[in-house]
């Protein structure tokens, strides 16, 4: 199941990162932000507590959050989205899979792993800029499906229709909430409109 999400402000930033001039430093602070904003509106529903504690006045009845939180994040673009990630939860643990994508058969290729204990009773939070074939991140969600991960949400910048179907179709129960869904993907399976390659974008490595 896909969810875009609306928010103008959102939108706004995913232009800033589209373009093709903007620099490394700005398209960088676009992903935290826009990583900042998903998590925000996905938290929308996030389950919640009730607790009695004290202000400096009364005893009363506050709520908190009712779930311990792991983001994961598929190296290197998604390095870009921790920061603003854990701005929202800040508690939260992190978790890193390395993948990298060859460059002719496109799929992934796994160098990394290292994963948070006890991620079976954590609400796991997979962080990617982008969703292309979909390759990375579904090899990335049952990798955490195999240690035991079993409640998984994916959030990516941008997607292509291609990489939603094969999630959708390896990974049905999980949620993807996406801040577009783009055309489609050209020979070299890039997004088309896109923007590029997201990791040298952040990094400057073009
Ligand atoms: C990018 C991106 C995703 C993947 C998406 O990573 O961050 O992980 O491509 O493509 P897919 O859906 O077709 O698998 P890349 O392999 O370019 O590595 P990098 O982040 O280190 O640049
Ligand atoms: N990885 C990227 O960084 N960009 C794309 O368009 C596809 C895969």
């Amino acid at each position: 199941m896909v969810t875009e999400i609306f928010n103008p402000i959102l939108k706004d930033r995913l232009t800033q990162m589209r373009r093709k001039d903007t620099p490394s430093n700005f398209f960088r602070q676009a992903v935290e932000d826009i990583a900042t904003f998903m998590i925000y509106e996905v938290a929308k529903n996030f389950k919640v507590k009730e607790i009695e504690i004290e202000t400096p006045i009364t005893k009363c009845k506050a709520q908190i959050l009712d779930e311990d939180f792991v983001i994961v994040t598929i190296l290197r673009a998604g390095l870009g989205m921790v920061s603003g990630a854990l701005k929202v939860l800040p508690d939260a643990a992190v978790g890193f899979i390395g993948l990298v994508r060859d460059e002719t058969t496109h799929k992934p290729i796994e160098y990394y792993k290292k994963l948070p204990p006890n991620i079976s009773s954590k609400k796991v939070i997979v962080v990617d800029p982008m969703l292309a074939t979909g390759g990375s991140s579904s090899a990335a969600l049952q990798m955490l499906k195999n240690d035991g991960a079993k409640d998984i949400i994916f959030i990516c910048i941008i997607s292509a229709p291609e990489g939603i179907k094969k999630i959708s179709e390896d990974h049905p129960e999980i949620p993807i909430y996406t801040a577009a869904i783009d055309d489609h993907l050209n020979e070299n399976a890039y997004i088309v409109p896109g923007l590029g390659d997201a990791g040298d974008r952040i990094f400057d490595t073009l």
